[in-house]
């Protein structure tokens, strides 16, 4: 059984993943945040995500049986199924960006407490424009040439949610072997920022954890998720 969804709409928040934590302890599962506009959307280790009207950004408030790395997979597929549905063909950077012919779309941000609360926040451009001085962005507008009904956005952009959020639950390893298939950077080389120092190597698989495998001077590498920054 899917998710019922409880939704709580805002004009402007500071970010939907902050009001969700404050509401969390006292929300039922499946409670979403949705804001117009955010002030201060924020990416992971408090990058900032800029957030105009135009955008879908929602925060989720989930209460799985323990906190898991692998539940911000569950967001990205969920976005990559959303952009299919509106004839757009995308892909999972890993850990936590979608991108659409080598731009970046949509990012999710996961945050939680152990034993209490997780949230499941995504950002997706939509009918804003990629916002400047941020490199590499894009929007779903650029790609369907038309404005979309964010409401019809956000209805499928659930829909999906909930469908992987029950994946991840029950069978984790089917969720994993659909991100492997629609992680893009698999085979490329790509740079990895990890506690400071760079590493270069080949992408080369994504673990049923949910760690990638990188290929660096002919040794295997296990890079986890959480403390690092991929670029392409
Ligand atoms: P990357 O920069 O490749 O995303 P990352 O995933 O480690 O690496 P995050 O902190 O997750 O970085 O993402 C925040 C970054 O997203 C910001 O530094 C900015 O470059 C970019 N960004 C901010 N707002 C948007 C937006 N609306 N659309 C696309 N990209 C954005
Ligand atoms: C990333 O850095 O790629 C993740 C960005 C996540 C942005 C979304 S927008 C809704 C939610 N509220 C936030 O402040 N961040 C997430």
């Amino acid at each position: 059984m899917f998710l019922k969804w409880k939704l709580i709409e805002l004009d402007e928040v500071d970010s939907t993943n902050e009001y969700a934590k404050r509401i969390a302890v006292n929300s039922p599962e499946g409670t979403v945040i949705v804001a117009k506009r955010q002030t201060a959307g924020k990416g992971r280790r408090g990058r900032s995500w800029k957030s105009p009207e135009g955008g879908l950004w929602l925060s989720v408030i989930l209460k799985p049986p323990r906190l898991d790395p692998r539940l911000v997979f569950v967001g990205a597929l969920a976005v990559v199924d959303t952009l299919e549905d509106f004839g757009i063909p995308s892909g999972i950077k890993w850990p936590n960006d979608v991108w659409v012919g080598g731009r970046k779309i949509a990012g999710i941000l996961t945050e939680g407490k152990e034993g209490e609360y997780a949230i499941l926040g995504i950002g997706l451009n939509v009918n804003n424009p990629a916002p400047e001085g941020v490199d590499n962005a894009t929007s779903m507008i650029y790609h369907t040439g038309k404005e979309l009904p964010l409401n019809l956005v956000r209805e499928k952009l659930l829909f999906h949610l909930g469908k992987w959020y029950e994946v991840y639950l029950d069978r984790p390893t089917v969720l994993m072997d659909k991100v492997r298939e629609r992680t893009f950077i698999l085979g490329k080389i790509v740079k990895v920022e990890e506690e400071g120092r760079f590493i270069i190597g080949r992408a080369i698989d994504v673990l049923d954890d949910g760690s990638l495998i990188l290929e660096v001077g002919g040794e295997l590498k296990r890079i986890l998720y959480g403390d690092v920054s991929l670029r392409i």
